[in-house]
């Protein structure tokens, strides 16, 4: 099956859409094939992979009549990466969703063929910036949680409430196999707090935390206007050595989970005390 990772942080430009994009293009180039699903109606990570949003083209109408997802998979910029894009119709979907019957699990139910037709080795969700319906039935749907989280000072107040948003979702039942994958440091400059905050976060996180810290860049601004991930638009430029550095992390890490039992092996969790 297709492993589902959600990228969220209900904080707004942490990074997320520069994750998605660039995991995927590196998940690519290290040989798997990848479907990116945005699910944040503002489709910066559809537009990010040079595609143009259009209506009907999303989640969307599957989402609200189950229709067949197969025909809003597109290919990319990028090799071995294929999307399903976002639109704006996706905003209302919060509400038309909310007044489902089972409404926290229809993501789930449309990915099952997808995720069982093993065609994809991953599938990354885009999540909007919100503690919305999109983002917890992406919760919901997923294996594992990447939260991506910038080097700044109230980061940790963010993250303590995502965490505590998963914890929910595992103890309540919506998705007792919920995990936190990981958390990846983005937007870091050589600055006292920056080094403070990440210090913070590791003392906390422990091996949460990646190893590789996203350094700033004007390259990672610059390349969504190209439809191009960073690591195909500057693959020398530093950003895109971080983005190769952690997609390498992050499949070590899921190599390493896939070769033990994933029962005695979950990554650690924050201790419910630090939960918000
Ligand atoms: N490493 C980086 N260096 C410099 N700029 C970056 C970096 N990563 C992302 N950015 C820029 O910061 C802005 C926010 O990034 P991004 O869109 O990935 O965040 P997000 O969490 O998806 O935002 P939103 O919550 O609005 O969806 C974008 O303009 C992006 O190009
Ligand atoms: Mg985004």
């Amino acid at each position: 099956m297709s492993h589902v990772v959600a990228v969220a942080n209900q904080k707004g430009g942490v990074g997320k859409t520069t994750t998605v994009v660039n995991l995927a293009a590196v998940l690519a180039s290290l040989g798997k094939t990848v479907l990116v699903l945005d699910l944040d109606p503002q489709a910066n990570a559809t537009s990010g992979l040079g595609v143009e949003p259009k209506a009907g083209v999303s989640l969307y109408p599957a989402l609200i009549d189950s229709s067949v997802v197969d025909d809003v998979i597109v290919g990319t910029s990028v090799e071995n990466v294929n999307l399903i894009p976002a639109e704006v119709n996706l905003a209302g979907a919060e509400i038309e969703i909310a007044r489902m019957p089972d409404h926290l699990h229809g993501l789930a139910k449309v990915l099952e063929p997808i995720r069982h037709a093993k065609v994809f080795d991953f599938i990354v969700v885009d999540c909007p910036p919100s503690l919305g319906i999109l983002m917890t039935n992406a919760l919901a749907a997923a294996d594992s949680v990447l939260v991506p989280m910038q080097c700044e000072y109230y980061a940790m107040e963010g993250l303590s409430v995502i965490a505590g948003l998963v914890e929910r979702m595992r103890t309540g039942g919506a998705n007792p196999k919920l995990f936190i994958e990981g958390i990846v440091m983005t937007m870091y400059s050589r600055t006292k707090l920056a080094d403070e905050v990440v210090e913070q976060v590791r003392s906390h996180y422990g091996d949460l935390v990646y190893g590789t810290v996203i350094p700033r860049s004007v390259r990672a601004g610059e390349a969504p206007s190209f439809g191009l991930p960073v690591v195909a638009y500057a693959p020398s430029s530093p950003v895109s050595e971080g983005y190769f550095n952690f997609g390498a992390e992050f499949l070590d890490r899921f190599n390493i989970r896939a070769s033990l039992d994933r029962k005695v092996d979950l990554p650690p969790q924050p201790a419910s005390s630090n939960l918000a």
